[in-house]
């Protein structure tokens, strides 16, 4: 239960300035109102952020771009971050996506030009809070730290070694370049720019205040950086925990510190493996809350509660069930917690994710497989459902309730209520009066259905509410919020049990729009009314209009639909459940709207109303909008509308279209495993020695040469090793390091000799291979290759550990003569800058880009059946082009589901290429995710796709693939994704490739 700390907050403030006294009147003005010293346009004090003297509730959402590497959907996510009601996105930028060596930055190819983010965020009335790093986390491989940095040629990185210090600074002087010139302050969108990520590594001792040294000097020498290079607006830190108390100025003055310091929480564990969810890091509780209140009471008095990152779902390990798991984190999760931060005065949240996107390429950390759904309001196929929805009657409240910007927490606990299962948490506003009761059951776990009265203070005095023979209910995993002394627009709430969605003045008529869950009472009383009437019953019963306390009170219960009362000239709707997720304020108009699946946006001029969207079912829609308006177009076509009694335009939306596509037929396919045999040629570019006796890298070698692959220049996915001896030897040791879920095989002059399948736990494996059933040459010379998959380089203190072989070793044997190694396609040298560098491994296939489109595969073999086979431990490429003919004014989304036949098995491991882009990596023997969302733009709607699938079989009984594609969704919408088939995001193959044999 959360203490307060009313008389040590006060004894603070009253130390803070000396001569004040603190009571309840003077405790507007006392907090102190702070800025960066480089700008006043944002501010901030103990209750929020101001943005041009206006106090605003930052409710944002994390996405990464660079996990959706097509520009023109970025408006499709930031589009439905508005709609929802958000004020704000966030985004990590992600310092390998452009840095492929050390020498380049790609701020402009496709994807890596990040200015479409400052425009849209511009366009559409969304603050960005830009998180450059250096480092990330975000499960993304070495944290996000490039690949050529996890050498030990720069340290150990994350602190102010002058190698590491020379080799962040043309990245991040780019990103503050870049930020620089989108910043608030001037007339664009950036409000702040987060300094490094949970670097929680202030002090050496919180507890004597003894601080480290180093990463001081590294958070400074980042400030520094950020300064220099135009960043006026104030930078921002995240802690990683309520223990760390890291660069806060009310913590301390020591150096290093940034402007606000904010906490991460993610109060039911950050994965879906709930295994893994321990004391350390978040035990998993269902529906457990934490207390926030008295940290940032205690540490960060004089600081909005600003929450960088608040927990948004949790990402999909491999091990874990297909699709993640929603349940844990879904729908009721957004009710409860994020009302909960609420009732603990936060005014400043990012929800990490909003949208998760998709791990393609190489551009996991190893705990993650290649979906990054991260079960977020947003899906990774773009579709929004339950959770979006349940965020949105949330967020759309925080936009309209300006009093919730400032507020003392004026008590809390279950005297608030006649039910010992309920409590309450009372925030006041100290200038308008206005209050926000936050109600939860008192063991949040529990998920009983309780009804309850609240005692509430009023300008009225003080009531017990609802008092007209209705009650209150938590029913299941629940929260509600009941306002007092609500002001919209020229009126009044005195109370409302109902939640309050939001509020429209349309000519000069405030309207204001209720919600209960479905078949719940509600019980409002407007200030100052006299007379109320019914003027549409859908769903309504037991409504009654009661004259007191100086206005009126209005009782209803709302069954499946909306309803309109009239009071006193002001218009309340009171909704469902059901209708609340359909019903949308489009940002930049005051119009409202009920039914479709999305409002996306609305502008009107003169008399004609322009409203987009979408709709995957035919529907009503229904709108309020100012009297002048005399039509409606929706998505540029016209309906018709009829005017409702009590002012409304009703239309109808018919359904979108329903959609097949192709069949993946014709599909050739070709060995892509020529290096097993003891005669393949390997002096070409693609390969180089692995010669190094020495390394830089902390871990030492076991034996030498130095097998780690980072350090040649091949840094993701499978690499290829090649192992020369003479003479006789009877078995060999290889020990094979490649993270979580990795693999690797071998094979001595073409055959099979024994794999490692791999499963989620193991990061590397060491295996005693004999040669008693493959031929050793004694005349010539015999070659092992060393096949090893890589699921990403570790997050953290672990980003150094080596991807290869750690330990090879011949028994009876003189050992090997030489080793060479294969990887990526010109290693470093970025030869596919627009998908860039992580998006190809070292097959075969991949070097000489068999996944592009272009190549001509006529001389393949064709296959027969509709399973794509391998025979024998090897590789095979697989191939088809697929033209698509997609209706426009539709957004359609695409899965393609890899499956796995019962006569297979499951011993492989496969690739999707879809135009190129590698847009899956499936391993059935370890994974469970069948489904691989992959957005227009990578596919082509209206022209031929190509789609390549590389499947190694790790066992002697080969292993078989069935690829099909399917519609996630067909909506009618604004958002035409038959036009996003900008080609030079699909570079096509030329003859260069060959040379990559
Ligand atoms: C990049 O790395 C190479 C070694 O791989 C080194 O020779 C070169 O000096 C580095 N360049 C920069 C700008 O650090």
């Amino acid at each position: 239960m959360a203490g307060l700390r009313r008389i040590l907050h006060s004894l603070w403030i009253s130390l803070f300035f000396l001569c004040l006294s603190s009571t309840a009147e003077d405790s507007v003005t006392q907090w102190p109102l702070h800025n960066d010293g480089y700008n006043k346009v944002v501010e901030w004090d103990h209750y929020s952020f101001q943005i041009d003297t206006q106090r605003i509730f930052v409710f944002s959402g994390e996405f990464h771009y660079w996990r959706i590497p097509v520009p023109d959907l970025w408006r499709d996510i930031l589009e439905k971050v508005k709609a929802a009601g958000f004020t704000a996105f966030s985004f990590y930028s992600n310092w390998a996506y452009h840095a492929p060596n050390n020498e380049t930055l790609d701020f402009s190819t496709g994807a890596h030009d990040i200015t479409p983010l400052f425009e849209l965020a511009k366009e559409l009335g969304l603050y960005i809070i830009v998180r450059p790093g250096p480092y990330i986390n975000a499960e993304t491989t070495a944290g996000g730290f490039p690949l050529w940095l996890t050498t030990g040629d720069y340290g150990s990185l994350r602190n102010n070694d002058t190698r590491y210090t020379n080799a962040w600074k043309p990245y991040f002087t780019e990103m503050s370049k870049i930020t620089s010139r989108y910043q608030v302050t001037d007339g664009e969108n950036a409000i702040c720019y987060q300094i490094e990520n949970e670097y929680g590594d202030q002090w050496i001792s919180t507890t004597d205040k003894t601080p480290n040294e180093t990463a001081i000097s590294y958070m400074e020498l980042l400030e520094e950086n950020a300064r220099q290079n135009g960043i006026r607006i104030p930078l921002t830190s995240n802690d990683p925990n309520m223990n760390s108390h890291s660069w806060g100025s009310d913590f301390s003055n020591e150096g290093g510190n940034v402007d606000i310091a904010g906490v991460d929480s993610y109060p039911s564990c950050w994965t879906c493996d709930l295994s893994v969810c321990d004391s350390t890091n978040g035990a998993y509780v269902a529906y457990q809350v934490v207390d926030y209140y008295d940290y940032f009471q205690d540490y960060q008095p004089t600081l909005p509660e600003f929450m960088p990152e608040f927990q948004g779902g949790s990402y999909n390990p491999w091990g874990g069930p297909e699709g993640g798991c929603p349940d844990d984190t879904g729908a009721d999760f957004a009710n409860l917690f994020y009302r909960w931060n609420i009732g603990q005065r936060v005014t400043a949240m990012s929800l990490y994710m909003i949208f998760g996107g998709t791990n393609w390429g190489g551009i996991a950390a190893p705990v993650t497989a290649s979906s990054y759904d991260y079960s977020s309001p947003i899906s990774e196929d773009r579709s929004i459902g339950s959770k979006y929805y349940e965020t949105k009657l949330l967020a759309l409240f925080t936009r309209s309730a300006k009093d919730l910007t400032m507020t003392d927490l004026i008590g809390n606990g279950t005297q608030y209520t006649d039910n010992s299962a309920v409590r309450a948490y009372e925030l006041r506003n100290p200038s308008t009066n206005a209050g926000f009761y936050a109600t939860f059951h008192v063991n949040t776990s529990s998920g009983t259905n309780e009804a309850f009265h609240l005692k509430v203070d009023t300008s009225a005095g003080s009531l017990t509410v609802p008092s007209h023979g209705g009650v209150l209910r938590l029913n299941g995993h629940q929260s509600k919020i009941v306002v007092t002394d609500f002001t919209f627009g020229s009126a009044k709430l005195l109370y409302s049990t109902a939640e309050v969605l939001t509020f429209s003045i349309l000519d000069g008529v405030p309207t204001l729009a209720l919600w209960v869950p479905t078949g719940e009472s509600g019980e409002f009383n407007i200030h100052g009314a006299k007379k109320g009437s019914i003027k549409s019953c859908q769903g309504c019963s037991k409504v009654k209009f009661i004259k007191e306390h100086g206005g009126l009170t209005a009782t209803f219960t709302q069954s499946y639909g909306m309803s309109v009362l009239e009071i006193d000239g002001i218009r309340v709707l009171l909704l469902d459940r059901t209708y609340a997720y359909e019903f949308w304020a489009p940002a930049l108009t005051t119009i409202l709207v009920q039914g479709p699946y999305l409002v996306r946006g609305a502008s009107l001029s003169g008399s004609k109303l322009a409203v987009t969207g979408d709709i995957v079912n035919s529907t009503t829609l229904e709108i309020f909008a100012p009297k002048a308006v005399k039509s409606v177009t929706w998505n540029g076509k016209e309906i018709s509308t009829r005017q409702t009694e009590y002012g409304s335009l009703k239309g109808s939306l018919s359904s979108s279209k329903s959609i097949t596509l192709p069949k993946l037929t014709s599909w050739k396919s070709k060995d892509s495993l020529p290096e097993r045999f003891a005669d393949y040629d390997d002096s070409g570019i693609a390969w180089v020695d692995a010669d190094h006796m020495t390394t830089l890298n902390p871990r030492t070698p076991t034996t030498l040469p130095v097998l780690y692959a980072d350090e040649y220049g091949f840094h993701n996915g499978i690499r290829l090793w090649r192992g020369y001896f003479n003479g006789s030897a009877s078995a060999v040791n290889l020990n094979v390091q490649g993270g979580t879920a990795f693999g690797w095989t071998a094979w001595l002059n073409g055959e099979h000799l024994g794999s490692f399948y791999g499963n989620d736990s193991a990061e590397q494996a060491s295996l005693t291979l004999p040669f008693t059933n493959v031929t050793v040459h004694t005349t010539k010379s015999n070659v092992l290759l060393v096949v090893h998959d890589d699921t990403g380089h570790d997050e953290t203190t672990g980003a150094l550990n080596p991807r290869g072989i750690l330990d090879a070793t011949l028994t009876d044997s003189t050992g090997f003569t030489h080793w060479r190694l294969a990887g990526t396609a010109g290693g470093e040298s970025n030869l596919d800058p627009v998908r860039g560098v992580y998006n190809e491994d070292g097959l075969y296939g991949e070097r000489v880009g068999w996944h592009l489109p272009g190549y001509k595969e006529s001389s393949w073999t064709s296959v027969k059946g509709s399973a794509l086979s391998v025979s024998g431990a090897t590789v095979g490429f697989f191939r088809t082009t697929v033209s698509l003919d997609l209706p426009s004014d539709h957004d359609i989304s695409i899965s393609f589901v890899l499956g796995t036949p019962s006569s297979s098995a499951l011993t492989y491991r496969a690739q999707l290429f879809v135009n190129g882009y590698q847009y899956g990596r499936f391993n059935p023997y370890i994974g469970n995710q069948v489904e691989f969302p992959v957005p227009p733009g990578v596919l082509d709607y209206s022209g031929e796709n190509t789609i390549a699938v590389a499947v190694w079989a790790q066992s002697k009984e080969g292993g078989s693939i069935s690829v099909d594609w399917k519609v996630n969704y067909a909506a009618g919408s604004s958002l035409n994704t038959r036009q996003i088939n900008e080609a030079s995001l699909r570079p096509v193959w030329t003859e260069k490739r060959l040379k990559y044999v």
